[in-house]
Order: structure tokens, then C-alpha cells, then sequence
């Protein structure tokens, strides 16, 4: 048994679009105790079982264990030219046309050899965790031939606290016909990526990358073969991505940044979660998606850092929920609920996200009491203590970053 005493629990349990720290239906003076891989109380400090190891947290914050609901982590290379390409003007679309952007890292992610790729994407898996982040969604799409997005698959499932996802339809590969790849992302990729552990598939729904009824035939096949389906919609341009998203049942639709009022009615009615990613129109200096006309509409809206190697290279969770604050208009609390119970309903995960009896024993216990303090200090990871699956990771109290 594990118990975290006088700790101000949040246990996510409010309602998101709720004002205040309502979202965060928080417990003062509270504990959360541990059996094993679960949680079996939340309550008062007076209330908690007895025995076992004890963490006084001293007013401390404590959460759910953070989920993001979109990385792309697995990759090889480095795309920082790209990057100072567009600050001197040049656009995401344009860098892709000329050959850049996705497909540059395809080339060299196939280059690198299975333990280089490991390696640099168990570094970064390791950052996001000591940070809080107990659950990650890993996409594949930098293989893009049946053999390769089944190795980068290996991979990703080979990390802790991994949910991996499907990305075939992501670029069309080098030297082939779209067609031939559609189909066999459809006939031969899905179905044996689904055997192989991937729980969940997507598709780049874009100009330049693939068509609706492309992304459609790609999500229908996922879904045959049981995985649950996302999709990249309306991040460059509007594509009419949130109503696809919504027509084909997915768990999320991710980006959103250009989807009008009719994707957002669209998505608010099929029970699809919004996941945005703020520091992504933050680096590629576009307009962010704001948050308040979703939750206004309804929807349940998660934040995803996006990291990958074009597109967004922060991996910060701090930075996050500054830019889900400061660019995409949530309150702290619900950019905090967005990292925890929003992550989870993105991913269709009913285990983790809040503090219940019965969840997962994932935890994060802060350095701070004041939950305001996460996306104003930013930056600067503030996680003291983070419990996977009952298991402490790191030394409550080391250090004190406030
Ligand atoms: O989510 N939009 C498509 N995929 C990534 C970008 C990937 C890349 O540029 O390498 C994204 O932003």
C-alpha cells in the first residue's frame, strides 16, 4: 500500500468547462491511497487506510497522472533548418512541396538503425515522464512502407506507458504511386499493425497529404480491425476534418485549427473529443484553435503537445498548459482537467485521467499547492514525485523548484 497524505487532491472530477477551480473537484487536506497497480481511496487524510508507505505532501498539489494524446516520438533527425526556413517566411505547405517536412524525416528515420531510434525516443519518453506525463499516445508515420511503420510500431509499443497509434496515411512515400499506398495501408498495414499492438489509427486529412475519402477508407479499415479511430483535421487548412472525424465515430479529432462552427456542432454531437495543440500553431505561427468555442459547444477538449520533428519540438509540459492557457483561452484548471481526465477521453482510456477507487495508480504531486502556478511558471517542470502504476519514479521533495 502507497499513500499520499495532506495533499490538495485533484481529482478531475468537475466539470471542464465549470469556472474557478471547479474542474478540478479538489479534496483539501486530502489523500489518495494505493494497492498495487490501483487506486482504493480517495478522501480525507483523516479517512485513509493505514499502514504501508506514507508520502506527507505538506499542502502539496496532487493530480491524475498526465495523458497526452498526440506525439509523434519516434524519429530520427533533425529538421531545425526547416524551422529557421519559416521564421525567415517560408510556410509549412511550402517546405513539404519542395520535398521537405515529413518526408525528409522519413528518409532519415529509415536510415537509422532500430537502436538509435530506441534510444532517442525512449530520452525523450523519459523527460515527458519525470515532467508528469504517465500516459503518451506514440503515432507511427515516419516508415511509411509496411515493413518500416511496423518497426517504428516495435518500437513505440517497447516504451513505458505507451498507447500506440496507426499513422500510415501521413505522407505519401517517396517513389510510389498514392493509390498503391492507400491500399496497402487499407488491405495488408492495418490489420497486421493491429496484431501487433497498435490500439489506435489516424490520418492526415490535408492539403498535399490525403483526401477525405482516402483518410475515410483508412479509418474504416482501423476500425474493422478494432483499433480506435483519430484523425488530423483542418490544422493548415479547412477541410471539412471535424465533420469527417464526427461522420466516422472517431475518439478525437486533433488539431482544429481552421474548423468552423459546423465542424464544431458537428464534433459536439458525435461525443468527439477535441484535442488541441497550441504549441504547435505556436511554432508553426499560425492562429491557435481557441478552446472556449468548444467547450461553449460542449465538447470535451483535450491538450496534446504534438511533439515531433517539423511541426513542434517542445516538449515541455509546463509550456503546454502556459499555451493552452495563454493561446487557446482555457483557465488553469481546465487546461489542467484538458492534460488529465481530456487526454484520457481522447484516447477512449475510462482506467486513468481522474482520481477515483479503481483507476490507475498514477499520480503526479507538484512542487507548488497553487494549481494557478503551473502555466504562469512555466517552462520550468514543476512534478516532484511522479507514481506510475503505484510505483514512485523519483524523490518526493528532492528538490523544490518554486
Ligand atoms: O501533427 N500534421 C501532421 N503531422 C505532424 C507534423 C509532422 C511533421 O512535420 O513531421 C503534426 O503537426
Amino acid at each position: 500500500m502507497l499513500t499520499v497524505r495532506n495533499a490538495r487532491v485533484a481529482t478531475m472530477t468537475g466539470a471542464q468547462a465549470a469556472a474557478g477551480n471547479a474542474p478540478l473537484g479538489l479534496i483539501e487536506d486530502g489523500a489518495v491511497a494505493c494497492d498495487g497497480e490501483r487506486i482504493v481511496y480517495v478522501g480525507p487524510s483523516g479517512g485513509a487506510p493505514a499502514g504501508g508507505e506514507i508520502i506527507d505532501a505538506r499542502g502539496r498539489f496532487l493530480t491524475p497522472g498526465f495523458v497526452d494524446p498526440h506525439t509523434h516520438l519516434v524519429f530520427a533527425g533533425d529538421r531545425a533548418g526547416e524551422h529557421a526556413q519559416r521564421l525567415a517566411g517560408a510556410t509549412y505547405l511550402e517546405i513539404a512541396a519542395r520535398g521537405g517536412g515529413i518526408r525528409s524525416t522519413v528518409e532519415a528515420t529509415r536510415a537509422a538503425t532500430d537502436e538509435a531510434l530506441l534510444e532517442s525516443a525512449r530520452r525523450r519518453r523519459q523527460r515527458m515522464l519525470r515532467s508528469g506525463v504517465t500516459t503518451v499516445e506514440v503515432k507511427t508515420g515516419y516508415g511509411l512502407s509496411v515493413a518500416d511503420e511496423l518497426r517504428l510500431l516495435r518500437i513505440a509499443c517497447s516504451l513505458e506507458g505507451v498507447v500506440p497509434t496507426l499513422l500510415g496515411l501521413h505522407a505519401v512515400p517517396p517513389g510510389m504511386e498514392r493509390a498503391r499506398w492507400v491500399a496497402e495501408v487499407c488491405e495488408d498495414l492495418t490489420p497486421e499493425a493491429a496484431r501487433r499492438g497498435a490500439r489506435g489509427c489516424d490520418a492526415f486529412l490535408e492539403q498535399g497529404a490525403f483526401t477525405a475519402s482516402e483518410c475515410r477508407a483508412a479509418l474504416e479499415a482501423g476500425r474493422r480491425a478494432g483499433l480506435v479511430p483519430h484523425l488530423h483535421a483542418d490544422q493548415l487548412t479547412a477541410g471539412g476534418g471535424a465533420q469527417l472525424a464526427a461522420n466516422l465515430g472517431c475518439a478525437s479529432a486533433d488539431h482544429l485549427e481552421k474548423t468552423n462552427a459546423a465542424g464544431i456542432a458537428a464534433i459536439a454531437r458525435a461525443g468527439t473529443t477535441a484535442v488541441l495543440l497550441p504549441l504547435a500553431a505556436f511554432f508553426l505561427k499560425q492562429q491557435p484553435a481557441s478552446a472556449v468555442k468548444f467547450l461553449e459547444a460542449g465538447v470535451t477538449v483535450a491538450l496534446g503537445s504534438n511533439v515531433n520533428p517539423g511541426s513542434q519540438r517542445i516538449e515541455s509540459v509546463s509550456m503546454l498548459l502556459a499555451a493552452g492557457c495563454l493561446l487557446s483561452g482555457l483557465t488553469p484548471a481546465q487546461a489542467l482537467w484538458a492534460c488529465t481526465a481530456g487526454g484520457a477521453r481522447a484516447l477512449r482510456l475510462d482506467d486513468r485521467g481522474v482520481l477515483q477507487p479503481g483507476k490507475r495508480a498514477d499520480l503526479v504531486l507538484f512542487s507548488t499547492s497553487d494549481p494557478d502556478h503551473l502555466p504562469y511558471h512555466a517552462g520550468v517542470e514543476h512534478a516532484e514525485a511522479v507514481i506510475q502504476g503505484g510505483k514512485i519514479l523519483g524523490t518526493p521533495f528532492g528538490d523544490t523548484l518554486k
